[in-house]
């Protein structure tokens, strides 16, 4: 079995002026770092829903992850439409989720989210990295001021996502999943 997953990176929030692409930014480059997975990301705002090429896209990744804003209590209604517009291609497969926002760091979006996805037969991963006050936790250039602890963060997720991604994988092979 390959030790290598396909990472697809999901950018939730379309707004103008969004915070999103700085949070996301970062992520992909940790995730980058590593020699276990190859990234794709699917930035919301540019991407076509529904489309072949959303779905291709989602078909073709072993995890994900999304990075999501809080909006009133929950995540944007642009994500949700593109979570609906697929359906057999996210299945038994792991999610992962990076949020942020303001005093929840967006944590109640990812408790909803994960009720979403396992309607959608995937598995949504524990750890979680959380901005809470986003705007304030990043630099100019776009680097944590407290880089220390969201990168060890980052890579706990991305572990558990990829222990999830190759198991779930070699499953998906040798017993294709029925729901
Ligand atoms: C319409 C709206 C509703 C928001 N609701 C919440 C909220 O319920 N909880 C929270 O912590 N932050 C809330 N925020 C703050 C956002 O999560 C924060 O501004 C974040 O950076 C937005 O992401 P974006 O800039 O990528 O769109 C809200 C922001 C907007 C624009």
């Amino acid at each position: 079995m390959s030790s290598t997953f396909t990472l697809a990176v999901i950018v939730g929030s379309v707004r103008e002026g969004r915070f999103g692409p700085v949070v996301a930014d970062w992520f992909v480059g940790q995730a980058k770092q590593r020699d276990d997975l190859s990234v794709d990301v699917i930035d919301l705002v540019d991407t076509p829903i529904p489309s072949t090429n959303f779905s291709s896209r989602i078909g073709a990744a072993d995890a994900f992850v999304v990075v999501t804003p809080e909006y009133n209590h929950s995540y944007p209604g642009t994500l949700k439409i593109a979570i609906d517009s697929v359906g057999r291609e996210w299945r038994a497969k792991p999610v992962g989720f990076v949020c942020y926002g303001g005093l929840s760091g967006g944590l109640r979006a990812v408790e909803q989210l994960r009720i979403v996805f396992a309607e959608l037969h995937t598995v949504t991963i524990r750890e979680t990295v959380s901005f809470h006050g986003a705007r304030q936790r990043f630099d100019e250039h776009g680097v944590p001021r407290e880089p220390d602890a969201v990168n060890v963060a980052a890579g706990a997720l991305l572990d558990q996502l990829g222990w999830w991604a190759r198991t779930l994988r070699h499953a998906r092979v040798t017993t294709p999943y029925g729901a």
